[in-house]
């Protein structure tokens, strides 16, 4: 395995609508994961979609693992492969929450996302995983699905006063656990 060079905001293929997967079991498809699996886990990510490592596919990675559950409120994801995913809200909704994103190293941002939101997609062999989410494993996947479209954190922000570097984060936050959680979330 290998791991890749992360696309950095600013790159075309972080700005076009990735493409559908045909066929889930083909082999570019299947010997990519375990690539973006071990370059998630050495960028300390909860979450990578292949557009970040240029492959313009419809394809996401994400898990929020157990001994991280606990800066993320509690609810372990397992590693999760979705190709060809779809989202929809099931409740209006919001709550604001600081985001950081692999392909915009150093910075952290206030992003708004649904609280409850159900998705779908295909496994890595190609069985479907239907699922519903609330807290950070929705804000993970609205996240990451959102690259899959072209959109990054800073385009769904209210207020670009609130895209701030992660080492000056401290001066923002006065709870010390959640400080934690935003200073090691991506
Ligand atoms: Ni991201």
């Amino acid at each position: 395995m290998a791991i890749l060079k992360i696309a950095r905001m600013g790159h075309p293929v972080l700005r076009v609508r990735a493409e559908e997967i045909d066929d889930p079991m083909a082999p570019e498809v299947q010997r990519l994961v375990p690539h973006m699996l071990e370059t998630m886990v050495d960028a300390d990510g909860l979450g990578l979609a292949a557009p970040q490592i240029y492959v313009s596919k419809r394809l996401v990675i994400f898990s929020i693992p157990a001994d991280r559950a606990d800066e993320f409120g509690g609810e372990v994801v397992p590693m999760s492969v979705l190709i060809n995913p779809v989202i929809e809200p099931l409740s209006d909704e919001m709550v604001t929450g600081w985001e950081g994103c692999l392909s915009v190293p150093g910075l952290r941002g206030q992003v708004a996302r649904h609280t409850h939101v159900g998705y779908r997609g295909l496994s890595l062999k190609g069985k479907p995983i239907e699922r519903e989410a609330k807290g950070w494993h929705a804000r993970v996947v609205q996240h990451e699905f959102d690259h899959l479209d072209g959109i990054l954190y800073p385009q769904r922000m209210d207020n670009l006063g609130e895209l701030v570097f992660e080492s000056e984060i401290k001066h923002l936050i006065e709870d010390p656990e959640e400080r934690a959680a935003v200073e090691r979330a991506d």
